[in-house]
């Protein structure tokens, strides 16, 4: 577009570490995922003496990556002993805070450097959604909460910023239609990447039993405090009608479709499929502690850190639009209001699944 509104994809997550401060939700919801790496870990051929490449695609600042990264580490280091060079290659999108990662992997207590001098962490700043590392490079690789983001979104939303809540059935099509799109692009690349022999396991969001995306109550505070905002002046309509979160939530059959028929795609096969819902431990703590204030505030920190940037880029003025400071200040306390005023746990649906690379 050319008046500096965002259609190349979404913006990164909130910078300067805000991301990792406000990541609780996605570290409950990812842990369902860690036996199913805890087992690739165990499986995948560790043959020759070279580096053992363990990527991790879409790792936003890292916070959420440590766990993962150990457990894949640890279980890489009861195979092969000391000797070996293991390499984590962090990627994500170009604008990522990548300073900030490192800067975690350095000083956390956490680190999974602090404990192994053959490890080596990278990063690459390019999208999943075309090629990240060399062909047949890649012998363990994850993905948490990421492959949810599409590679564009596929037009406006009328009606909401999030297509699965949008009455319009056109809208909610093209969004599907990109996600099935993308995520056989994502395949394809990922394919590529990995070892013969090699795992990818992926955490991304997922549909509950009656196929909904979730996230209600969020959802709709969301928009109702985005046309308050518009209602208030600081913000046009037609603002409010640019902005949308290209995330869409998959289940087992969207996730298992390119492999539909043959059982496999690109080289790959699917080893585990599923869905689950994560924990809703902000509302857990709410039902405990009766502070409808601080759930509020931590539902809209969650997708300020996450979502904002990417509502900003609706904005007259894109990513770079003089009001994004205060139109994220606003919108945080809007929505933070809205939620505390009638707290309601959320449904996280996710979907969790191993791939193998079998073929050529
Ligand atoms: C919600 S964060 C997840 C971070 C972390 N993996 C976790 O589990 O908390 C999603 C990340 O995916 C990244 N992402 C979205 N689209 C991407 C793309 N096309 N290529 C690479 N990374 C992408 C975002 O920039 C963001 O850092």
């Amino acid at each position: 577009m050319s008046d500096g509104r965002g259609d190349a994809g979404p913006a990164p997550m909130e910078g300067q570490g805000a991301y990792n401060r406000n990541a609780a939700v996605q570290a409950a919801g990812l842990a369902g995922a860690l036996p199913m790496l805890e087992a690739a870990a165990a499986t995948v051929p560790l043959t020759g003496d070279g580096a053992v490449v363990v990527a991790d695609y879409g790792c936003a600042q890292g916070r959420n990556s440590l766990v993962p990264m150990q457990l894949a580490i640890d279980g890489v280091r009861r195979r092969v002993g000391a000797a070996r060079p293991i390499v984590v290659m962090h990627t994500d999108v170009a604008g990522s805070d990548f300073a900030t990662l490192f800067e975690l992997l350095d000083r956390d207590p956490n680190s999974y450097l602090r404990d192994d001098a053959g490890v080596y962490p990278a990063a690459v700043g390019r999208s999943f959604y075309g090629p990240v590392l060399p062909p047949a490079s890649v012998t363990l690789g994850w993905s948490s909460w990421a492959v949810q983001w599409l590679s564009r979104a596929p037009g406006p939303i009328p009606d909401q910023v999030q297509a699965a809540f949008s009455n319009d059935g056109s809208v909610r099509a093209a969004y599907a239609a990109q996600a099935a799109a993308d995520w056989e692009t994502f395949l394809t690349h990922r394919a590529r990447e990995l070892v013969a022999g090699g795992r990818l396991v992926v955490v991304t969001m997922g549909l509950d039993a009656d196929g909904g995306f979730g996230y209600g109550p969020l959802l709709a505070a969301l928009y109702e405090a985005l046309l308050a905002l518009a209602a208030d002046g600081l913000i046009g309509p037609d603002e409010v009608a640019a902005m949308a979160i290209p995330t869409v939530g998959r289940g087992v059959a969207e996730l298992a479709a390119p492999f539909a028929g043959t059982g496999s795609f690109a080289g790959l096969s699917l080893e585990r499929c599923e869905v689950f819902l994560g924990e809703d431990r902000i509302f857990d703590d709410y039902r405990h502690e009766r502070d409808a204030g601080g759930f509020g505030a931590r539902w809209a920190a969650f997708a300020r850190a996450s979502v904002f940037p990417t509502l900003a880029l609706g904005l007259v003025g894109g990513g770079g639009d003089a009001r994004v400071p205060v139109f994220m200040d606003r919108l945080e306390v809007g929505l933070a209001a809205r939620l505390a005023a009638a707290p309601e746990a959320m449904t996280i649906p996710l979907a969790r699944l191993v791939v193998a690379k079998t073929g050529g």
